[in-house]
């Protein structure tokens, strides 16, 4: 009867952990199928137009830093457009007929260049471009479709992780229980049968070939190896995609101890784009070439900088950092308006030869600091109205979640 009992609560325990396991992992699967769906090319290249390019030009023919992009394409070929994004000075310098008198007319104003910009962006803010340029007034198609309810899951991981545990501590209280239980019926029949002469070591013996003999026993020994097998397997899947620690070798040796470390200068010098935009930006060979023009040319690593000019080819840096196409992530919204610094996501740079991967950069690790993290008000009008309202209604600081940095559709398309 009462092994019955127990047998059918460990059966009962397996079956919703292994029911719970996969709801979770389909959960992933099925959503990582639809998110990238639910924004165009055209909705990413507007976010990536209005962070990047618009601050200097407009989708219509009026100029604003530089020349309105309407029509562009017909005025240029896509090539040459992509080229001119990566590298607009390095196309200046090949001594580019267009490009030199377009400068020249835009009074040497230097535009940004945007070197990690691959042809999916690239194309992106043409089909932009062309489309608002087009209907001036067409509303923005909203990114990604509904999201799931959801919200309080994080890197699935962990949520995994705690039923496991959970069941391995229940699965633990059972096989006590049954010990306790497989004793008491020794000891009640040992005392009938006269066996309670026997030693304290025969006792121990016989029992324990007792429970070596008892099925529920092995089967719950089987079933954790079980559990602990399929924990493995989900922590090996967590693990796919994620770099931490990842130094891949540079083209140029160019150390960040040196020159930002060192020589203190600035990130921002050369990662233009990183109080201002959705990415901050590899420099492109001009940016060097404002030192290495005078300082060091003899040097074999500071010729390839020389050459890559010269070959008007852009320095094929290898990128270390890399969000999957599913996820959104901007640095101003982090640098400027959220105030962090570059360490508090990339370590310390500046005493790096070679850069290195410091953070997981998995969902998980998003979420815990959006969980953690208060939204910072300072000088920020905006917010205060926000924080006046979340204060009124709660007595806590107001944190990145408590303004929607838990909502799946901030963070993915
Ligand atoms: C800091 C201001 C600035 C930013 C930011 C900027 N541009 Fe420019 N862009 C210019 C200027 C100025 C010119 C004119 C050429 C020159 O003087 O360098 C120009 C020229 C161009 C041209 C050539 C236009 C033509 O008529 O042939 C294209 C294409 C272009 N930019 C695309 C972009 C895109 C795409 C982005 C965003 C990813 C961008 N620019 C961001 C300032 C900027
Ligand atoms: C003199 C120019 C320069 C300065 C100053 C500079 N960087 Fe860089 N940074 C680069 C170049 C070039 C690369 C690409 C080569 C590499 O990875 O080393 C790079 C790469 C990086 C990367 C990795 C990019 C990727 O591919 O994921 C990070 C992160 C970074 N820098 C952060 C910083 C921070 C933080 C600072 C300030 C403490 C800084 N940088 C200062 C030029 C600079
Ligand atoms: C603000 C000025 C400045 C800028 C900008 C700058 N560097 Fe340097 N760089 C230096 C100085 C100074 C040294 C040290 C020279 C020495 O050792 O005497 C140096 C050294 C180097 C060295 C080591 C050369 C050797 O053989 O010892 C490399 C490689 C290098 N820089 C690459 C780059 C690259 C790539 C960029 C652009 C992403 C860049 N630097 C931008 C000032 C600069
Ligand atoms: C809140 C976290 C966070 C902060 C703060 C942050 N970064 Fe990043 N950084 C990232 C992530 C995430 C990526 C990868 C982005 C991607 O792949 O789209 C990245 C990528 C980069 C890259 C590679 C090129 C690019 O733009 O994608 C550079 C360079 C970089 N960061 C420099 C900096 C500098 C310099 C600072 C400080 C001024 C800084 N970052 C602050 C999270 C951060
Ligand atoms: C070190 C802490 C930290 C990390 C790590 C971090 N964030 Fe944030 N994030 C913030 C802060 C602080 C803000 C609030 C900025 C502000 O005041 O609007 C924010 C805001 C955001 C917002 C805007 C939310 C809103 O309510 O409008 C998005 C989207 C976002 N983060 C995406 C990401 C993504 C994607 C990652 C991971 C790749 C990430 N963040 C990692 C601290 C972080
Ligand atoms: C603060 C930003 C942020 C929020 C909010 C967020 N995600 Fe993510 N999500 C990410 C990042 C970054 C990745 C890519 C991480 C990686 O590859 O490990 C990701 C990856 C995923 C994946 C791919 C699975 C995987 O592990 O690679 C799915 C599915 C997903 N998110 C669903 C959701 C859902 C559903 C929500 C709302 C409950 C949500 N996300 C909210 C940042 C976020």
């Amino acid at each position: 009867m009462i092994r019955k009992f127990y047998k059918s609560i460990l059966a009962l325990a397996v079956v919703v952990s292994i029911a719970f396991s996969h709801a979770t992992a389909q959960d992933s699967t099925s959503t990582a199928a639809a998110a990238p769906a639910g924004g165009g090319d055209v909705a990413k290249g507007e976010e990536l137009f209005k962070n990047n390019c618009a601050q200097c030009h407009a989708v219509t023919a009026e100029v604003v830093v530089g020349p309105g992009l309407a029509g562009l394409e017909e005025r240029r070929d896509y090539a040459w457009i992509k080229k001119w994004i990566n590298n607009p000075m390095g196309v200046i310098a090949s001594g580019d007929k267009y490009a030199n008198d377009l400068y020249t007319k835009f009074n040497k104003t230097q535009m940004t260049a945007f070197g990690a910009f691959g042809d999916n962006e690239v194309k992106a803010i043409l089909a932009y471009v062309k489309s608002a340029g087009a209907a001036p007034a067409a509303a923005a198609a909203p990114a990604g479709g509904a999201a799931p309810a959801a919200a309080t899951e994080t890197g699935g991981g962990k949520f995994i992780n705690v039923i496991l545990v959970s069941l391995l501590v229940i699965m633990g209280l059972v096989l006590v229980a049954l010990l306790g239980i497989l004793q008491l019926l020794n000891r009640l029949s040992g005392a009938e049968s006269g066996e309670a002469s026997l030693s304290f070591g025969e006792k121990l013996q016989a029992n324990l070939k007792n429970i070596a003999a008892n099925k529920t026993v092995r089967s719950a020994i089987v079933w954790a190896f079980i559990l602990l097998a399929t924990k493995a397997t989900f922590d090996g899947m967590y693990g796919i995609g994620v770099h931490q620690g990842y130094a891949p070798k540079q083209p140029i040796s160019f150390s960040h101890k040196l020159h930002a470390g060192e020589m203190k200068i600035n990130c921002a010098y050369c990662h233009t784009g990183v109080y201002k935009g959705k990415q901050s930006g590899i420099p492109s060979a001009n940016i060097c070439m404002n030192c290495h023009n005078a300082i060091k040319r003899e040097s074999p690593e500071i010729q390839k900088i020389y050459a890559a000019i010269e070959n008007n080819k852009p320095i094929e840096w290898v990128r270390v950092h890399n969000l999957p196409d599913l996820a959104y992530f901007n640095h101003a919204q982090h640098t400027n308006v959220g105030g962090l610094e570059c360490k508090n996501c990339h370590g310390e740079i500046e005493k790096m030869e070679v850069v290195q991967q410091r953070s997981s950069l998995t969902m998980g690790w998003c979420i815990d600091c959006h969980r953690k993290t208060e939204v910072n008000g300072k000088d920020n009008g905006y917010y205060t109205k926000l924080m006046e309202a979340h204060n009124a209604v709660s007595k806590g600081a107001m944190k990145v979640q408590d303004n929607g940095g838990l909502e799946c559709a901030k963070c993915h398309y």
